[in-house]
């Protein structure tokens, strides 16, 4: 990996553990870039099955992966990054229980992982990067000066991920809910390409029962410390 003097700021963790609210606050309090790797992983999936290639043709999904047509464009603060594919706004699609499932899938496969390290590593450009993920400090900024492992217990997040959807005018059971994050935590915990873990030198810090602007503050105490 060439040397890059840009500082980043990974943020891993399981979902539902206010890694995308965090990362968003951060970059913003910072005005660094940010990085959605997750985005990038349900892109993947989502124009897979639009091209009509199945989740397990491994060669299809890695030439998808390589061929993304994306951009990222901001909003207003505090709202979402619009997410663009191949033209088209897919911002909410993406973020749906079923891509979600498939991107956990797709991100299972190595070759994918490749296809997708450089367009990631791309993100860190002056005059800084907050990156989002579950290997960002493991795998794809291992010399990331600060590095964050944000965590939440299964309950908690299932919750949060339930009123989230139910703001968003979507209805869902909350016990489904808790059975798919526990299924996808084992699924990308489990997984032999790049598993969700803390980084040896990542700091972690559980988010249950801490208010954003908490978690913000200690995120910020652990950034302060670079
Ligand atoms: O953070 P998210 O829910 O948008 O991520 C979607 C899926 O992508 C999730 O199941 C795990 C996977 N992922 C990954 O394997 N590596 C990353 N750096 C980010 C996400």
């Amino acid at each position: 990996m060439s040397f890059s003097m840009t500082p980043v700021i990974t943020v891993d963790g399981p979902g539902g553990s206010g890694k995308g609210t965090i990362t968003q606050m951060l970059a913003r309090e910072l005005g660094w870039h940010l990085l959605d790797s997750g985005a990038l992983y349900r892109l993947t999936a989502l124009a897979a099955t639009r091209q009509g290639v199945a989740l397990d043709n491994e060669a299809g999904l890695v030439a998808v992966a390589a061929s993304l047509d994306v951009a990222f464009e901001p909003t207003e603060p505090g709202e979402p990054v619009k997410v663009i594919l191949a033209g088209e706004d897919v911002t909410v699609e993406i973020r749906t229980e079923a891509t979600g499932d498939n991107a956990s899938r797709v991100a299972v496969i190595q070759p994918v992982r490749d296809a997708l390290l450089q367009r990631q590593r791309d993100f860190q450009q002056p005059p800084g990067l907050v990156a989002d993920g579950r290997d960002m400090g493991t795998v794809v900024f291992p010399d990331a000066p600060v590095k964050i492992f944000l965590t939440a217990s299964a309950e908690e997040r299932a919750s949060r991920r339930y009123n989230q959807l139910k703001d968003a005018g979507v209805d869902v059971n909350i016990d489904t809910l808790l059975e798919e994050i526990r299924v996808r935590d084992e699924r990308d915990m489990n997984r032999s390409a790049a598993p969700l873990k803390p980084a040896d030198d990542a700091q972690v810090i559980d988010s249950t029962g801490l208010s954003i602007k908490e978690v913000l503050d200690r995120c910020m105490a652990v950034a302060g410390q670079a």
